[in-house]
């Protein structure tokens, strides 16, 4: 399948970095074609809700930012992986950003599935990241691929790696 994966966390070798790299590297041994993008360090700007994509954009945004690069990706990908630190109980704004800026597509138009990976700190504060994740998934009527969360003894660790190994090979 063709795969994009976002990775939102601003730490280049941080937690989510690893979890991201590793879903990339299980799902390119798999046969998957995989592009990962680090997003945190795209000049990606929020939806401005101006509805130029819906009304004479005919679908394209207004804003020519670093999100011009992710739109054909997006377009094309058949799984959507969502990785993202909990920054106060939800995922990243470096990621929320580019997630909102998809308002233009309605839905990615190849899109099947998509894949949670969340690193944090403490336990139990996925709440808030996972609805959200469930909430555009259903949205878009796309298979739940599955969620791997890493609190900070589950960091880089072979459990957490073996986790995201069961997600990809269950795609
Ligand atoms: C601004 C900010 C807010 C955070 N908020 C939370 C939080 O609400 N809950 C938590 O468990 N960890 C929180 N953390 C810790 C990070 O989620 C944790 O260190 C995570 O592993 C960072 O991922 P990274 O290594 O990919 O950057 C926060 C960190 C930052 C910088």
């Amino acid at each position: 399948m063709n795969i994009l994966i976002l990775q939102g966390s601003p730490r280049a070798n941080g937690n989510t970095a690893w979890m991201a790299e590793e879903y990339r590297k299980a799902a390119e041994s798999a046969g998957h074609k995989v592009t990962l993008v680090d997003v945190a360090h795209k000049k990606i700007a929020g939806c401005m809700a101006c509805e130029y994509c819906h009304g004479k954009g005919n679908g394209t945004c207004v804003q020519k930012d670093d999100m011009q690069e992710l739109y054909p990706l997006l377009a094309e990908a058949e799984v959507l992986v969502l990785a993202a630190p909990i920054y106060y109980f939800t995922m990243s704004a470096q990621i929320q950003a580019p997630i909102q800026r998809i308002y233009n597509m309605q839905k990615p138009g190849k899109l099947k599935k998509m894949a949670l990976l969340l690193s944090s700190y403490s336990p139990n504060v996925y709440d808030g990241a996972i609805g959200e994740y469930h909430g555009i998934q259903r949205y878009w009527g796309v298979e739940d691929a599955g969620i791997v969360t890493a609190k900070i003894d589950e960091q880089k660790a072979t459990a957490t790696r073996d986790k995201i190994f069961q997600l990809v090979s269950r795609l």
